[in-house]
């Protein structure tokens, strides 16, 4: 189901885990912060080659972000999305932000969405992904722990982290004291950061 959020643009409605895909009071201003300013814009500065994991590709909204921003910047990314539940095609249609070029694209494959851009989408959930690559950035963007509490415990982290380079950073919206403890059980330092309007803080982790 569609909603327009408070900053204009649109989000879903997941039924199946009663929740929505993004914060309803602003779904690109919530992505702008989390995953663009303290995320992308962290990476432009500290790494020279961006190798960005998302966890729960969704609508696609963080990969046109990403994919506009690469562009700006005139810097490459790389960037893999992971999805266990894809969206319809009816769905995509109604979204108010064009990411058809990022739903066309073909599982599995990598597609250049523009020549700074190269974008891939899995079809997996993640505690089955296994991939022989490592990340440097890491869009944490689950359903919220009381929807999907396996997505944020320590084990999880654990096999996250198997993907990342020493360093790597990882951004997510959800700031709940037992997240961050199980981030640092899995070796991420945290910080906490200003998060978009109606959330005071959002986190910042870095793979120690
Ligand atoms: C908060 S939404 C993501 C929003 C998305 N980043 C966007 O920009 O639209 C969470 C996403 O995680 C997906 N998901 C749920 N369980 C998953 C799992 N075990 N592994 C990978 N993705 C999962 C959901 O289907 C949903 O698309």
């Amino acid at each position: 189901m569609i909603k327009i959020t408070t900053d204009g643009t649109t989000t879903l409605y997941s039924d199946c885990f009663k929740t929505y895909y993004h914060s309803i009071f602003g779904a690109r201003q919530e992505s702008e912060r989390v995953f663009m300013e303290l995320g992308l814009d962290f990476a432009f500065e500290h790494f020279a080659e961006i190798r960005i994991l998302e966890m729960g590709f969704g609508t696609g909204l963080n990969a046109l972000l990403a994919s506009e921003r690469a562009v700006l910047n005139s810097k490459k990314v790389n960037y893999t999305g992971l999805e266990a539940f894809p969206i319809s095609k009816e769905e995509v249609s109604e979204l108010n932000f064009n990411v058809l070029p990022f739903h066309e694209a073909t599982w599995g494959l990598t597609t250049a969405i523009n020549p700074f851009f190269d974008f891939r989408k899995i079809n997996t959930g993640l505690e089955d992904f296994q991939l022989n690559e490592k990340f440097n950035l890491v869009f944490y963007d689950a359903f919220a722990p009381s929807a999907q509490p396996e997505l944020w415990t320590a084990e999880i982290f654990q096999h996250l982290a198997s993907f990342l380079d020493s360093g790597a950073v990882l951004t997510t919206y959800c700031s709940k004291v037992y997240v961050q403890k199980n981030l640092k059980a899995a070796g991420f330092r945290i910080e906490k950061h200003a998060g978009p309007y109606r959330k005071r803080e959002v986190l910042r982790a870095i793979l120690s």
